[in-house]
């Protein structure tokens, strides 16, 4: 389109996006999920289509209206995602991994509706662990030895034994990936998180190879362009 023409950034690169929230099912009519819009991971394939790459988005749960022209993957659990981002990122060029994963999930999915019964306690649920997806794609790209950039979101809170950037930084480490998207999240009003939903978003983007952390505020489509921005940079420094 007119966008991809004006900003041929990224021809020619494969990019997949993850996006959206993981739902692990109880049972047939209900699940474990969390409050991500979407959004953001939404934006970040735009800026990719628009800086002209051939753009794969992974979506899970959204809050948002699916962008249309962009080739889509939907998944519901993170074992789906992890499947589903593993087959695309054999060849991707970039991975970008907005969702938000859940960490644990039901250690088994009723195969009927769990009802309620007067003769027995009510029920426990048991929560396993999910894999690290993002780790894990990191390890497959290290092990395959592939050129790839690889790309992590996180939203993070400081407490009394570190701020934001000190756990982001270990969060960085401890992932592989080669740069980190942070947001700091802090509580609104009603106990909810504020960047959830909303249109603006206020990160920090830090990389493995220990440069300054870029600032970058605005909508979402701002920062997934400056995002985008520095993932081309890195491209672009690498090739
Ligand atoms: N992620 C993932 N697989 C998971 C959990 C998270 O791939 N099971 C990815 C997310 O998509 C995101 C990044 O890892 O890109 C950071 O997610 P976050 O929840 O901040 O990291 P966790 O390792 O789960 O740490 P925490 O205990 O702080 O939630
Ligand atoms: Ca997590």
């Amino acid at each position: 389109n007119a966008v991809a023409a004006a900003d041929p950034r990224l021809r020619g690169k494969r990019v997949v996006v993850t996006a959206g929230g993981t739902r692990e099912a109880l049972d047939p009519v209900r699940y474990l999920g969390n409050r991500s819009s979407g959004k953001q991971g939404i934006a970040v394939a735009l800026a990719a289509r628009a800086a002209g790459a051939e753009v794969t988005l992974i979506a899970a749960h959204v809050e948002v209206a699916l962008p249309q022209g962009i080739d889509l993957v939907q998944v519901e659990s993170a074992l789906e995602l992890q499947a589903a981002a593993q087959s695309a990122s054999s060849t991707a060029d970039v991975l970008v991994m907005a969702a938000a994963v859940a960490d644990f999930r039901p250690d088994h999915t009723e195969g009927a509706k769990i009802k309620k019964r007067d003769d027995s306690a009510d029920p426990v649920i048991t929560l396993v662990r999910n894999p690290d997806i993002l780790a894990g794609l990191v390890a497959d790209r290290n092990a395959a030895g592939r050129r790839q950039l690889i790309v992590g979101f996180a939203a993070e809170t400081g407490d009394d034994r570190g701020g934001v950037l000190d756990y982001a930084r270990a969060k960085l480490e401890r992932k592989g990936c080669d740069l980190l998207v942070v947001n700091q999240v802090g509580p609104g009003a009603g106990g909810q998180e504020l960047t959830f939903g909303q249109d603006s978003n206020e990160v920090l983007i830090l990389d493995r190879d220990g440069s300054e952390p870029l600032a970058a505020l605005g909508t979402k489509q701002e920062v997934a362009n400056a995002v985008m921005a520095r993932i081309a940079e890195k491209l672009g420094v690498e090739n």
